[in-house]
């Protein structure tokens, strides 16, 4: 179980204490509190998007069969399947199946005894609209049993609806239109929007993505469950994570043991304190996809009216060897949070050398999963020293329950510190002005007005 975040290293950075007298942490701890408790009773902002909030301890075995079910039956069909979505439509499924995959399973399948040879390769499609990619994609899939799950909840984005009608077109010529039915599943709204109709009409089998539940925070509904059960994943114990992390993060919880609050709160503060830019840092490559989700979770949920904490991201000690510098003794705006992951899952050890000449010896006998805890630590210690304020969230290790876990303590968290900075979380408004001029620019029917006047800008 994921432990309340460790913010000493935080609130050392901020201009009260937590026992100072001034009552500035009593405020921002009952902050957090109501911030929680409007969640609960749907009385904040957005309130129409909190679907999430109970969606673990919500969810029926019946409903997790149904999803394995459909994985099962493309599991079997496809060698391939291509999952199409962009933003809260790919991003959870894909942080999850990178945390738990092997990054060289391609090489290590045929090697490997007892793995599991009939899971298909995932691929993701939708979530850019760059001619190589696709074209190499489809390219890679030619010859292949292929399927396809796509994943828009509006059902009219027109990243994932391009890739969609290029996916679909090969594979309706591969298998014809009854073979593409079998092998295409549409997880989009129950009842409007165009991939609905089109889902309908072809007569694939859809899931619906709750009304109540947005985009960023549909990790844990069949916009995540799906792609994760094709690629073997065990949906159940992921989503009891997340109903361990619901109670554990529930209105009735104190502060001190209620890790969304506490990690909400010392985000709150510290961006009061001029700390601007927040930088979710793993020491596991396995976690960069996690990151990805997790800085649309916050970027799209936080940045508004002119305000809101940057979200970036680091691996260590990689990134040490690039960004390192900079925080250091760059601007002192940034503070980091640390994701540590306290068990590895394989065991490597470095061994003692005939000739000491690299000057190793004085590790022999350790895991490099010691070595990499001390870079952890020491570069905890050296940022805090340089002027940057650390945060640690620390889970047992990457397996689906702990992740599962996470991803409810970042949507609470998110959700918390939203209310706190008196935003609506569950909104993204910004998002549709780059919209608007790519359409205007090719000549989207209704757009008619703006094409002149954009066009002259761009001269
Ligand atoms: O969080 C969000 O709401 C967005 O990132 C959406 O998930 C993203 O824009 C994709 O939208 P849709 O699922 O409607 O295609």
């Amino acid at each position: 179980m994921i432990l309340p975040p460790d913010i000493r290293r935080a609130l050392d950075f901020l201009p009260f204490g937590v026992s100072d007298g001034s009552g500035a942490f009593d405020a921002l701890r009952s902050e957090a509190e109501y911030a929680n408790a409007l969640l609960h009773t749907g009385e904040g902002e957005g309130a129409d998007f909190l679907g999430w909030v109970g969606l673990p301890s919500a969810v029926t075995p019946e409903v997790l069969d149904g999803i394995r079910a459909a994985a099962d039956e493309l599991r079997r069909r496809a060698e391939v399947v291509i999952v199409i979505g962009i933003g809260g439509s790919y991003l959870g499924a894909k942080a999850v199946m990178e945390a738990l995959g092997d990054p060289f399973a391609s090489l290590s399948r045929e090697r490997r005894e007892g793995g599991d040879h009939n899971s298909p390769t995932i691929v993701f499609a939708g979530h850019t609209l760059s001619e190589d990619y696709m074209a190499s994609l489809m390219e890679a899939v030619e010859g292949r049993e292929v399927a396809a799950i796509v994943i828009s909840k509006s059902g009219t984005t027109t990243e994932p609806a391009i890739a969609f009608r290029i996916a679909r077109q090969h594979i309706e010529r591969r298998y014809g239109a009854v073979g593409a039915a079998e092998r295409i599943v549409a997880v989009t709204d129950g009842a409007c929007g165009a991939l609905r109709t089109l889902a309908d009409e072809a007569g694939y089998k859809t899931f619906a993505i709750p009304d109540d539940v947005g985009g960023r925070y549909s990790v844990l509904t069949p916009v995540g469950l799906l792609p994760l059960a094709v690629a073997g994943v065990d949906i159940e114990a992921l989503m009891a994570g997340a109903r361990r992390m619901e109670a554990a993060t529930a209105p009735d919880v104190p502060f001190a043991e209620n890790p969304a609050a506490m990690y909400a709160a010392a985000r709150h503060a510290l961006y009061g304190a001029g700390y601007k830019i927040e930088i979710l840092a793993a020491y596991e490559p396995a976690l960069q996809s996690f990151i990805e989700w997790w800085k649309q979770l916050f970027g799209e949920s936080d940045g508004k009216r002119g305000r809101g904490i940057f979200p970036a991201g680091a691996i260590f000690t990689t990134d040490l060897h690039s960004m390192g510098q900079y925080i250091q003794q760059g601007e002192r705006t940034i503070f980091e949070t640390f994701l540590s992951v306290a068990e590895s899952r394989r065991e490597l050890r470095v061994e003692r050398a005939e000739n000491d000449g690299d000057g190793l010896d004085f590790l022999a006998g350790r895991r490099l999963g010691e070595v990499n805890r001390k870079a952890e630590q020491g570069t905890t210690l050296a940022h805090v020293d340089g002027g940057v304020p650390c945060i640690r969230v620390e889970i047992p290790r990457l397996d689906e329950g702990a992740l599962g876990e996470l991803i409810y303590f970042f949507e609470k968290a998110c959700a918390i510190g939203g209310y706190m900075a008196g935003i609506n979380p569950f909104d993204q408004p910004g998002v549709e002005a780059y919209k608007r001029n790519m359409f205007a620019l090719l000549g989207k029917p209704g757009y008619e007005a703006e094409a002149d006047e954009i066009r002259k800008r761009l001269g």
